[in-house]
């Protein structure tokens, strides 16, 4: 099995959890690291056993090295694009966390400069590497939905505001930040949401938005507001329609006064496809293997659930059942190719070393764009008080991304590298 040697752009929460997987591929090696974060660097390179000279404050001059194959990025949302296109023009394949920009504009350009420089992009999507999305999709290109004419992407939580009541250590404060954000909830979880709903869909073409943002829900005590200053909304609410003549109810709330919830579905004519949590955690290996709770490793009521409910109701109802902790382990025993399919890292290894081709991967720098159209329709929309069409949200759309850095290691100017 052929060896890739990646190198790591952001050493913060989430590398941890990309190092986690990368364990589990031997046969990808990483081999050095940046992060303008000099005590945070220091104490990532000792967890991992890193030699002070692989580890560099500016990533620039690490992908100055010859033995680098491919480069990972885990910095915040509004450097996707900055930092991802620099890599991409440096000459390197590039894996880049999610979204995939918090604007239309900056993912464009993202898939714009993959697509130029000939090198192979992915993104981060999690949601459409298990099992509940592997199957969705085959149902649907089975035909069992007949005409497809309605969907919902709804998920909202009672507070899981990131950095606001999530503590700080699974979400930094950059993900309250405007500046290094750019939106809240609908870009957060949002983007695994819309890209796994629009894949299912078979990316369908936008035609309208409608869409209204909301920061609704109050801090806990004013001295909370003010040591927990949160930027972005709490919740995103719309309704889409496409050239095919779909229409899409969205939701999106990091905090909601009401229990939470999980409702996505596809209606067709003949059948249709329900689904509730949605699996934004990465797979098995990201949560730490297959442990005793099930697939996922999580409790019962997270396991995601994905339901057929067909015209005859009673003769053809069918509940896929995943916690049934086997079936998942069974797939895996007799096809070990459905590995690819159940997590991000090892599809972009097996992409990487073209065991997928641009047929058989997930095209998520297409999901990803998709999934920022609608976004961005949401967000514009908002600003304007009246429902956008795609090619205005096309040509309104600007950049978010940091195109100037200032760091402790002087200004990241990624715009003199354009
Ligand atoms: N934390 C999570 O649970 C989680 C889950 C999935 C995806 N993500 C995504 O991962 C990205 C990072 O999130 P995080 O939680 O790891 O944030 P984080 O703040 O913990 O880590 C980001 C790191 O990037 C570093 N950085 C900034 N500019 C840099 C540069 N020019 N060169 C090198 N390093 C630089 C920062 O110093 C920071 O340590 C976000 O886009 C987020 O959406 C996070």
């Amino acid at each position: 099995m052929q060896e890739i040697r990646v190198a790591i752009i952001g050493t913060g929460a989430i590398s941890n959890q990309h190092m986690k997987v990368w364990g589990h591929i031997p046969q990808v090696k990483v081999v050095a690291a940046a992060e303008i974060d000099a005590a945070k660097l220091k104490a990532w390179g000792e967890k991992y056993g890193f030699e002070e000279k692989d580890l560099y404050h500016d990533f620039r001059e690490m992908l100055k090295r010859d033995d680098i194959d491919a480069v990972d990025v885990c910095v915040h949302n509004n450097l996707h694009t900055p930092v991802s296109t620099y890599a991409l023009k440096a000459g390197y394949p590039c894996y880049s966390e999610k979204p995939m920009s918090a604007t239309y504009f900056d993912s464009k350009l993202l898939y714009d400069t993959a697509i130029a420089t000939g090198q192979k992009l992915a993104i981060q999507i999690s949601s459409l590497y298990s099992m509940q999305t592997y199957i969705a999709k085959k149902v649907i290109d089975a035909g069992k939905l007949g005409n497809i004419y309605h969907a919902r992407s709804a998920t909202a939580s009672r507070r899981r505001r990131n950095a606001v009541d999530r503590p700080a250590l699974f979400s930094s404060v950059s993900f309250r930040e405007r500046e290094m954000a750019g939106h809240g909830q609908i870009v957060d979880l949002g983007c695994y949401h819309f890209g796994q709903m629009l894949y299912l869909l078979g990316l369908p073409e936008l035609t309208c938005v409608l869409g209204k943002l909301h920061n609704g829900v109050e801090m806990p005590s004013e001295a909370w507001a003010a040591s927990h200053p949160m930027t972005v909304e709490d919740m995103g609410v719309g309704f889409a329609t496409f050239a095919n003549g779909l229409s899409l109810e969205i939701q999106e709330a990091s905090a909601i006064n009401k229990d939470d919830f999980n409702d996505h579905y596809i209606m067709g004519s003949k059948g249709g496809l329900t689904w509730g949590m949605t699996d934004d955690f990465g797979g098995d290996w990201s949560m730490g293997g297959m442990g005793p709770m099930g697939p996922t490793g999580l409790p019962g009521p997270l396991q995601p659930q994905l339901k057929y409910r067909g015209l005859d109701d009673f003769g053809f109802n069918v509940t896929i059942d995943f916690n049934a902790y086997e079936n998942q382990q069974d797939v895996r025993v007799y096809d070990p190719d459905m590995l690819q399919y159940l997590d991000n890292q090892m599809h972009w290894y097996n992409y990487l070393t073209s065991k997928l081709t641009d047929e058989t991967r997930y095209n998520t720098p297409l999901i990803g764009l998709n999934a920022s159209l609608l976004t961005e329709g949401l967000v514009l929309s908002s600003e304007l008080g009246r429902a956008v069409t795609a090619d205005e949200i096309k040509a309104m759309s600007k950049s978010m991304g940091i195109w100037k850095q200032e760091t402790p290691w002087g200004v990241f100017d990624y715009e003199a590298s354009l």
